[in-house]
Order: C-alpha cells, then sequence, then structure tokens
C-alpha cells in the first residue's frame, strides 16, 4: 500500500517523528531556528496528504489551495489562529491542536513572569551582572510588589486560566475573573469570583489574559481598558499578543498607567529589534516560550503526531478543532 505524504513544517522530537514515518513518507523542513519560506511551503504542501506546522505559519487559503489533497493539518499549538479554520472546513480539511497538555507548562511560566516582574527578578539580575552591586543592601533596593494577599483578574477562565487560579490559590491571592461564559462550577472548585470584564480591570492587582486570538479579543486591552486597571497593577499576557493593543500599552508602562507587564507574546514575533517596549524596565519580556519545557514540547508533538496520523487513518483524532468539516468529508469508520 502507497504511505500517505506529510510535510512537517520544522524538525520535531524524535518520538514524534518516528510515529509519523512508521506510518507516513515524511519531508521535513530543514530550517532550525527560522520559519518555513512561504514560497517552499506552497511547493511542498502540494501533494501532500498531512501538514504538520507550527504557529507561526500561516495556512490560508492559498495554502489549501496549493494543497489539493490534504486531508488534515495537525497545529503543533493549542492555539489555531493561524489556521482559516472555516476554509479548512468547507474543504473538507481536519484541523487538530494540542489542547491540554500545556496547560499547566503554560500557566507556571505566566506565574513566573508575575513573580519576575513584581519582585523585579530580570532587573536585579541585570543589575549585579553589569557590575553596578556597590551598596551591600537598601531598604529601598529594588523594592517590588507583593504578590501573595493581592486580587488577581483571570480574563478567560479555560484550562490555563483556571491553572493559574490553582497557582494564586496557594499564594493566598483573592480571584476575579471574566469570561464569556459563566462557570459556577470552576467558582466553587477554584474560589474565584465571576466579574464584570470592567470590575475585574477595576479590582485587580494583577490581570492575566488567557483567551483565544479571535476577531472579538482582538485589542481587547487597549488604551481604555489600561487606564481602567490600577496604577501600582501589572498586566501578564501569555495568550497571543494581538490581544493586547501594544502601542497603548507601551504609552501606558511609559506613563505609569499601569505599573508594569509581564510578556511573553507579542503583536508581531520576534519582536522588533526597535520595539520601544526594549526601554522600559517595568517589563519582562520572553520570546512565546510559554510552553517550553522539555516534557510539554515533546508531549505536543505526540500529540500533533497521532492527531495526524489518525485522520490520514480514517479514525476520529482526539482533537479536532472543526467537527464541522464531518459533514463535508465524513471519515471511513
Ligand atoms: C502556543 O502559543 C500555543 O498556542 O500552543
Ligand atoms: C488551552 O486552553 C489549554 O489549556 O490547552
Amino acid at each position: 500500500m502507497v504511505k500517505p505524504k506529510v510535510y512537517v513544517t520544522r524538525q520535531l522530537f524524535p518520538e514524534a517523528m518516528e510515529i509519523l514515518e512508521h506510518h507516513a513518507d515524511v519531508e521535513v523542513f530543514e530550517g532550525v531556528d527560522n520559519s518555513i519560506p512561504r514560497a517552499l511551503l506552497l511547493s511542498k504542501v502540494r501533494d501532500v496528504d498531512g501538514l504538520l506546522p507550527l504557529l507561526t505559519d500561516k495556512i490560508d487559503t492559498e495554502v489549501m489551495d496549493a494543497g489539493r489533497e490534504l486531508k488534515v493539518i495537525s497545529n503543533y499549538a493549542v492555539g489555531y489562529n493561524n489556521i482559516d479554520l472555516e476554509a479548512a472546513t468547507e474543504r473538507g480539511i481536519y484541523v487538530t491542536n494540542t489542547p491540554g497538555i500545556l496547560t499547566d507548562t503554560t500557566a507556571d511560566c505566566a506565574f513566573a513572569l508575575l513573580m519576575a516582574v513584581a519582585r523585579r527578578i530580570p532587573e536585579a539580575d541585570h543589575h549585579i551582572r553589569a557590575k553596578r552591586w556597590i551598596h551591600a543592601w537598601g531598604p529601598k533596593m529594588f523594592i517590588g510588589s507583593d504578590v501573595h494577599g493581592k486580587t488577581l483578574g483571570i480574563l478567560g477562565l479555560g484550562r490555563i486560566g483556571s491553572a493559574i487560579a490553582k497557582r494564586a490559590r496557594g499564594f493566598d491571592m483573592r480571584l476575579v475573573y471574566n469570561d464569556v461564559r459563566r462557570r459556577e462550577d470552576l467558582e466553587r472548585e477554584l474560589g474565584v469570583m465571576y466579574k464584570s470584564r470592567d470590575q475585574v480591570l477595576r479590582e485587580a492587582d494583577y490581570v492575566s489574559l488567557h483567551v483565544p486570538l479571535t476577531p472579538e479579543t482582538h485589542h481587547m486591552i487597549g488604551a481604555k481598558e489600561l487606564a481602567m486597571m490600577k496604577e501600582n497593577a501589572f498586566l501578564i499576557n501569555t495568550s497571543r499578543g494581538s490581544v493586547v493593543d501594544e502601542e497603548d500599552l507601551y504609552e501606558a508602562l511609559r506613563d505609569g498607567v499601569i505599573a508594569g507587564a509581564g510578556l511573553d507574546v507579542f503583536e508581531e514575533e520576534p519582536l522588533s529589534h526597535d520595539s520601544p517596549l526594549l526601554g522600559l524596565d517595568n517589563v519582562v519580556l520572553t520570546p512565546h516560550i510559554a510552553s517550553g519545557s522539555i516534557e510539554t514540547r515533546t508531549r505536543m508533538a505526540l500529540t500533533a503526531a497521532s492527531n495526524l496520523v489518525s485522520v490520514l487513518q480514517g479514525r476520529e483524532p482526539l482533537n479536532l478543532v472543526n467537527p464541522g468539516v464531518r459533514k463535508v468529508r465524513p471519515l471511513r469508520t
């Protein structure tokens, strides 16, 4: 039997490559740190049955129309704003993601950013390395803000939002949230209080964003929302950069409208080397690494590989994000 063809846009962990190679003829983009060039993606997708892209690969109608044989797009990410879902569904292409597995790792990172910016850890580290630590101790040296006992506002109480709530409970934080869906079960389980979005922004000492990027959440946090926040509050973003209007955020940070921010995601990635954010001390920046632990990235690769193989074998994948596709092209059972 002829094996199906699969294209992978970056070398993954060997365990995952083995699964793919067992079931398919696999070709992989050879780049190590760089994304696949668009033109190459368009040519490579031409005769493949399955595509395994990264969140940096824009999979739009042009890619899907070049990939006439495509049956499955298995995103190596939980977020799938890089894929035109409606177009995939119309064309009978199954789209899958990697939810659940990266929840705790991402929440760990969000909490690390919160702690780092509150207690000015990177700033203090730079101070020592720059050989500027001259006076042994001072009552006001790098004084930051408490985390314990403060109010954490969670926007988006999904899996990751809930996982950060669990961490915050250990720090005796007061927890408020807003979500498009009220979650009374989680309110009881996690001790979180439902509030309007504006009320969350007004009350919280730390606001952490855990919504997907959609037309509704694009620039959900801009000048108006930042102005509602307390002057001594911090914004943490590990979701998608465009959930925040980055220019407005820069101005708010520069002008002391809010106290600081911990950011893992940006409107454009990589962040421009000219970004004014780089000139601010009250921001901690990481390059979209929230799910980046060896354990989680390996599990994500295994999940992406097995989702892809399932569809190629006519089986229901574990993590289908466009269930409407079943009507357009039913899997053989
Ligand atoms: C990472 O940002 C992901 O969506 O998996
Ligand atoms: C997504 O929200 C996840 O937790 O995987």
